[in-house]
C-alpha cells in the first residue's frame, strides 16, 4: 500500500484544526488505497520520508521563516533522503499571522535542493482565522491522496 506522509507543526488551536483537515481530507471515505500517516515533526525522521510515496509539509511562519521544527525535521532528513528521495511529490502548506512568503520561500529552497516535486500550489493562510479554511485544507488533503491513488502524481 502506498504511504502517503503529512508532518507538520501544530503550535496553536487553530494549526491543530488546519492540519486535522489536512488529514481528514486525506483520508476521504473515497480514497481506500492510501495509508495516510501524519506526524509531528519531532517525531519524524528519514526513513518515514522514505517509506512514503509522497508528502506533505505544514508549517507555520516564524520569524519570517519555517517553524524551527520543520527546520529541525529538515537538517535531519536532508542527506539521508538526497539520493533516494528525488522527484518525490509534495505540497506544501503554510499559516501565517500577517504573511507566510518567508516561510513558503525558506521550504521551497530546500525542497529544490532535495529536488523532490511539487504536485499542488502552496496553500497560505494568513490574517484571520476563516472557516473556510477548513474547506480548503480538507480538499488539499484529499487532491494528495487521491493524486496518489490514481496515480497522476
Ligand atoms: C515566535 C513567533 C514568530 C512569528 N513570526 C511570524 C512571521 O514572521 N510572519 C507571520 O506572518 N507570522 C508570524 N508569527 C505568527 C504565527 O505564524 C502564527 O502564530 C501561527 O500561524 C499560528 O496562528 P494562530 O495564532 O492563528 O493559531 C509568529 C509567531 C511566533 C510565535
Amino acid at each position: 500500500m502506498q504511504t502517503l506522509l503529512i508532518v507538520s507543526n501544530l503550535p496553536s488551536p487553530n494549526t491543530k484544526k488546519l492540519v486535522d483537515a489536512v488529514v481528514k481530507g486525506a483520508k476521504h471515505q473515497d480514497v481506500d488505497s492510501i495509508n495516510v500517516r501524519f506526524l509531528e515533526p519531532l517525531e519524524a525522521c528519514a526513513d518515514d520520508v522514505l517509506d512514503s510515496q509522497a508528502v506533505i509539509i505544514g508549517t507555520t511562519e516564524n520569524f519570517g521563516y519555517m517553524s524551527g521544527q520543520i527546520k529541525d525535521f529538515f537538517e535531519r532528513i536532508y542527506y539521508p533522503c538526497l539520493e533516494k528521495t528525488q522527484g518525490l511529490p509534495y505540497a506544501l502548506f503554510v499559516k501565517g499571522g500577517q504573511d507566510g512568503t518567508g516561510a513558503r520561500n525558506s521550504v521551497e529552497k530546500i525542497i529544490t535542493g532535495l529536488r523532490w516535486r511539487q504536485v499542488q500550489e502552496t496553500l497560505i493562510m494568513k490574517g484571520e482565522f476563516q472557516q473556510q479554511w477548513l474547506n480548503l485544507c480538507e480538499e488539499f488533503g484529499l487532491y494528495m491522496s487521491a493524486g496518489l491513488e490514481a496515480n497522476i502524481f
